[in-house]
């Protein structure tokens, strides 16, 4: 299943996550997602894995052009000059000629953004991001953007999941064209709390998928890009195995009671690093 974005690539609709995954887990992981069928990768250059990664996506042997993968430009090199340096080496460490999308990682402060994004227009315009766009941004940052860019994100990458369900985000985002992309769709740190709600339990048990499985299939029925982390092989399969079931309206509908809108990664506001 992919979402098109709004240059008309396409963007697989899960991918795999690689936040914590140490570089001999990150290269494992990239090698059973690629088997269980992900074509869609996320790394990050503040991960520290890009290079074991890119190892694994040169070893698996699957044709570039079959493959998304994502990086993210660190808040440390934002601005023109050094974003495109930092995306430079991140490309050279993942060892590939472009990657499918490029995002800037954190909002900090309205001059960074710009002259990041500007840097970000010119990866793109060079062919070396197919896609580019945003992490961690809120409305107001993204308005900023679209008022001063001359090439519009195509996704913001947020923390979205059955807690902090982000629905005037996404409301906001589609009607700027702007692909939503959950991150800890399973609540990361916190999955026990997923795993242990009695309503995801229900509808796991009514569907007879797993309560993970039910999550991923919310976010996807809402048009959400998940990418989910898992370095265990039998996770990582389970959460891509989710197009054999539907969601019916009331399900989906009870799962949007379970918002509480509470934030479990740092304000978007408010980044001290
Ligand atoms: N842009 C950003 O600022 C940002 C921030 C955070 C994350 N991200 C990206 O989003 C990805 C996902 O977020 P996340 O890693 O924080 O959290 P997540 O994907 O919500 O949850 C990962 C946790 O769930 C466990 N898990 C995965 N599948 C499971 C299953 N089927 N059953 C039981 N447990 C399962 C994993 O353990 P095992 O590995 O042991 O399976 C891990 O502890 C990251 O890896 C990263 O690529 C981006």
């Amino acid at each position: 299943m992919n979402v098109t974005l709004s240059n008309n690539t396409v963007i697989p609709a899960i991918g795999l996550g690689t936040w914590k995954s140490s570089s001999e887990d990150a290269y494992n992981a990239v090698l059973n997602a690629l088997e269980a069928g992900y074509r869609h990768i996320d790394t990050a250059m503040i991960y520290g894995n890009e290079e074991a990664i890119g190892k694994a996506i040169k070893d698996s042997k699957i044709p570039r052009e079959q493959l998304f993968v994502t990086t993210k430009l660190w808040n440390t090199d934002q601005g023109y000059e050094t974003a495109l340096k930092a995306f430079d080496l991140s490309l050279s460490k993942l060892g590939l000629e472009y990657v499918d999308l490029y995002l800037i990682h954190w909002f900090k402060g309205y001059e960074k953004q710009m002259a990041s994004w500007k840097a970000l227009e010119t990866i793109y315009k060079s062919g070396k991001a197919k896609s580019i766009g945003v992490s961690n941004h809120n409305v107001h940052h993204i308005e900023n953007i679209l008022k001063n860019c001359e090439i519009k994100p195509m996704v913001n990458q947020v923390e979205t999941h059955i807690t902090l369900q982000n629905v005037f985000l996404h409301e906001f985002c589609e009607s700027n064209g702007i692909v939503l992309e959950a991150y800890a769709p399973l609540m990361s740190w916190m999955i026990p709390d997923l795993l242990k709600n009695e309503t995801m339990i229900t509808l796991a048990e009514k569907h007879d998928k797993t309560v993970p499985q039910i999550a991923l299939r919310w976010l996807n029925q809402r048009g959400i890009v998940a990418i989910p982390k898992s370095v265990n092989k039998d996770r990582i399969a389970q959460n891509i195995d989710l197009f054999d079931f539907e969601l019916s309206k009331e399900d989906m509908d009870l799962l949007f009671t379970l918002n509480t809108g509470k934030k479990l990664f740092t304000d978007m506001d408010n980044v001290p690093y």
